[in-house]
């Protein structure tokens, strides 16, 4: 059953088309992710399915719930963590989370308990006492997620929850996000441009470039959609004709003394492929990723590979300093 459903949503600012009629559901125990470039209109679908942004047409409904017309049982359903961080820096961890209970309403007696269990779940019950001024990042991030499960929702709404953490810090949160699904067997919608990301966690992506659903699958599906590995040989001569006969090179693309193959099944291939060479001066395999995938469907990158975002230069320049 989907427990997410997007009719027809779309958002328009002025002339801007943000979101632009889409259409995807979200089982319920899915992990879902929605992959895409800064401004491809991730977090206006979050927010707009969590009813803090009207869309301009169509609808969704989560846990069966239209956004539109009843937004408050919707908001009963949903726990979100939002892109930038919104916990209070003045209150502890604890009296964070206690604000967000009694907002929701939930009985004073099960406040203490709840409260307690979400602690345990991110590991932050040893912090629960100090400001969140004292927080690392990660840490205020599992804060933000303990607050968002207080209660009990059906589907969380996570926006880049690895967003300006580091590597190790990043590896760490899929972690515990893995371990709440496990556990809570939520449905859990996250948005994220970090590929490696989304290939770790979702269990369906959903690739999304200037506010529209390009394609929707596994990230498996979605690597196999181009047929192969990537083979890059340097050669003075390159064997063009010899090459288009093999049945396993999928696609050819030479520039000059370089040609980029796409085989099937590397591990079995590779052998036999560079007996068509003759003298050949480097080669390079590589596994393909989500960002290969994303290339082919947009003819864009996602990132540049080995290139950092603005936002994890401001992290390394301020952790490097420190
Ligand atoms: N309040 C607003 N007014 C006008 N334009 C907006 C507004 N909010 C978002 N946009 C535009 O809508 C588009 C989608 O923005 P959105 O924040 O949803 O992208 P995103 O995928 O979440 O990007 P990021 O990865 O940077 O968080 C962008 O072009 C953005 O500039
Ligand atoms: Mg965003």
């Amino acid at each position: 059953m989907a427990i997410v459903q997007a009719i027809n949503l779309t958002k328009k600012y002025g002339k801007l088309t943000a979101v632009e009629t889409l259409n995807v559901e979200i089982d319920e125990g899915e992990v879902f992710g929605l992959l895409g470039p800064n401004g491809a209109g991730k977090t206006t679908i979050i927010k707009m399915f969590a009813t803090l942004l009207e869309p301009t047409s169509g609808t969704a409904k989560i846990n069966g719930f239209d956004v539109i017309k009843q937004p408050a049982k919707v908001r009963e359903s949903i726990g979100i963590v939002f892109q930038e961080p919104s916990s209070d820096e003045l209150l502890t961890g604890y009296e964070n989370i206690k604000l967000y209970a009694m907002m929701y309403g939930i009985p004073k007696d099960e406040i203490k308990k709840g409260i307690s269990e979400a602690l345990e779940l991110v590991e932050l019950t040893n912090r629960k006492d100090d400001l969140v001024r004292t927080y690392s990042g990660g840490m205020r991030r599992r804060l933000e997620i303990a607050r968002s499960l207080i209660h009990k929702p059906k589907v969380l709404f996570l926006d880049e929850p690895t967003l300006g953490l580091d590597p190790a810090g990043r590896e760490k949160m899929w972690a515990y996000i893995s371990q709440l699904v496990e556990e809570l067997k939520m449905t859990v919608l996250l948005t994220t441009h970090y590929m490696e990301e989304a290939d770790t966690l979702a269990d369906r992506i959903g690739i999304i470039d200037q506010g529209k659903i390009v394609v929707v699958d596994t990230p498996k599906a979605l690597k196999a959609t181009l047929g192969g590995d990537l083979v890059t040989i340097n050669a003075s001569t390159i064997p063009i004709s010899e090459l288009e006969k093999l049945k396993y090179v999928k696609k050819i693309k030479q520039e000059n003394h370089k040609v980029i193959l796409t085989i099937e099944n590397v591990s079995r291939n590779l052998q036999p492929l560079l007996k068509v060479f003759g003298k050949i001066d480097s080669v390079e395999v590589r596994n393909t990723t989500l960002n290969d995938v994303f290339l082919s469907f947009t003819g864009k990158r996602i990132q540049e590979e080995g290139k950092s975002t603005w936002f994890d230069k401001i992290i390394q320049e301020s952790t490097s300093r420190a």
